[in-house]
């Protein structure tokens, strides 16, 4: 299973004195360093924390794949056409809210979604659509002819109480089936920690998780690299139970 570890909070304290420090290209490195399969940013519209020299820099200077979130917004998708990333995560946006809320409706979106995947395959930029574990979504995406998804685990991650999170996490494990049964690459992220990742680490059809918020949480008391070692450990622990 692949770590891709998303730095944009990194950007977030950066921007809350809109100084030149810490640089998110120092923390790539460090990740790059600490063994992660990748880096994810997400370049959004509204630029309060990565900044447009923060995905160039980090496609020129970093070795594993960059994963660009990003949005259906023109301007967005000609920088990710220019930078041409290794992989693009198709995000809705909103600019009112706090993070990502609700993965992409494919459904509703379906000609626009269509295009952009066209126009990123042709830079040779493999796409993944973050959608809710949702049947009907999951078709819609193949039909976009989309490379992968990423299921959103936010519901899971927010559940208040065991069952309603058992529920969620039903939900992920068929998604990742049934998106797996149709010939897509499955990934998933957001709110994952070190408390609630296991479950869906050793979900066996899930090839990459998108982690941030809690590995750069982590990363104020134990440094990055560590940060980093330890979900992997986790990430390792739940997987071997697999073998
Ligand atoms: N995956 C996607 C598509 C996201 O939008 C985000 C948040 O930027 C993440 C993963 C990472 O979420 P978190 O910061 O909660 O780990």
């Amino acid at each position: 299973m692949r770590l891709g570890v998303n730095i944009d909070h990194v950007a977030t304290i950066r921007q809350a004195r809109r100084t030149v420090e810490p640089e998110p290209i120092y923390a790539a490195l460090l990740v790059q360093e600490a063994l992660a399969d990748g880096i994810t940013v997400h370049l959004r519209e509204d630029r309060r924390h990565i900044q447009d020299q923060d995905v160039y820099q980090i496609k020129e200077i970093i070795k594993i794949p960059l994963n660009l979130e990003m949005s259906l917004n023109e301007e967005i998708v000609n920088i990710a056409l220019d930078v041409k990333p290794h992989q693009a995560t198709l995000v809705p946006e909103n600019r009112q809210e706090i993070t990502t809320e609700g993965g992409l409706d494919v459904d509703q979106n379906f000609d626009r979604v269509k295009k952009v995947v066209e126009r990123l395959h042709k830079k040779g930029i493999i796409v993944s659509l973050f959608i809710d574990p949702v049947e009907w979504q999951i078709e819609q995406a193949k039909q976009t002819g989309a490379d992968a998804i990423e299921i959103h685990t936010g519901s899971y991650a927010n559940a208040k109480v065991d069952r309603e999170r058992e529920i969620e996490l039903e939900k992920i494990i068929n998604a990742a089936k049934y998106a797996s049964s149709l010939g897509l690459h499955v990934h998933a992220g957001h709110g994952l920690t070190y408390e609630n990742v296991k479950p869906i680490a050793a979900i066996k059809e899930i090839e990459e998780l998108n982690i941030g918020h809690s590995i750069i949480a982590k990363s104020v008391f134990v440094g990055i690299k560590e940060a980093v070692r330890l979900m992997r450990q986790l990430i390792y622990e739940a997987r071997w139970k697999l073998v």
